[in-house]
């Protein structure tokens, strides 16, 4: 059985201005620095997944500077939109043509399928899954049956058990989460949006998030509270149809 690695990179929340600092962390330095990391490391991941909020002042620029990084290391990635991006501003600098608000895309990746579902709602904050949505994830669920899955998206699908932020969750969640709980395939739910760690196994499943690439805040906290804590990542190896992950810090 051959081993095969993702690694999951969240929130880059880019400026236009590389100096430009947000909550006090410069977050295409610290993206630069995950992505060096990447580099150095002896066994290169396979694929990238970056998982929304990749801009933080949707500029053309700011997703040029991500391309670029992006591009020059020579892996395979994928992305998706967070509840800060501008769709049609990314449409500009990767030639995706997305629908804003409906970023769904699948992919099979060697024996997998990756599901990527897009939670935002441009501009809010809050997630949301449409009817629509939620049909055709079901449908390419079925039509994927007997490959092992792990669905991607923005916002988290369970409460973090922080005040604040659990008001910024995946509306309607529960419509989502039963539809997990009746794929067997699907063996984690992974996000970002938190910028926090969380992980959490249901009925044998892994839900869990990638820290932020940029700043991170401290979990369990009442308010927003920023936590003194270098740039983070969630390395996933896939062996056979086993998942297994773990975060790592810059
Ligand atoms: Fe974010
Ligand atoms: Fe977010």
């Amino acid at each position: 059985m051959s081993n095969n690695s993702i690694v999951q990179i969240s929130d880059t929340h880019l400026f236009g201005d590389k100096n430009r600092k947000i909550n006090g962390s410069n977050s295409y330095q610290n993206l630069k620095e995950v992505m060096n990391h990447l580099l150095a490391l002896k066994r290169k991941p396979d694929l990238i997944i970056v998982s929304g909020d990749l801009s933080q002042d949707c500029t053309f620029e700011s997703y040029q500077h991500l391309a670029n990084l992006l591009n020059t290391s020579g892996i395979k990635y994928y992305l998706f939109p967070g509840n800060h991006d501008d769709v049609d501003v990314i449409n500009k600098v990767f030639d995706f043509n997305w629908i804003k608000n409906r970023v769904d895309y699948s992919f099979d990746f060697n024996k997998w399928f990756i599901n990527v579902i897009d939670t935002s709602v441009y501009p809010e904050v809050v997630g949301e899954l449409s009817e629509d949505q939620l049909k055709n994830f079901e449908k390419s669920l079925s039509q994927n049956k007997n490959k092992p899955t792990i669905v991607f998206m923005h916002h988290h699908p369970l409460p973090v058990g922080s005040k604040w932020l659990d008001n910024y969750i995946l509306n309607d969640a529960e419509k989502f989460n039963s539809i997990v709980k009746l794929n067997p395939q699907i063996k984690a739910v992974l996000f970002g949006h938190i910028h926090q760690v969380f992980e959490k196994n249901i009925d044998g499943k892994f839900y869990g998030s990638a820290p932020a690439s940029c700043y991170q805040v401290l979990p369990k906290a009442e308010m927003f509270t920023i936590q003194n804590l270098n740039a983070g990542y969630r390395s996933i190896e896939l062996d056979g149809d086993k998942f297994s992950s773990k975060v790592v810090w810059i």
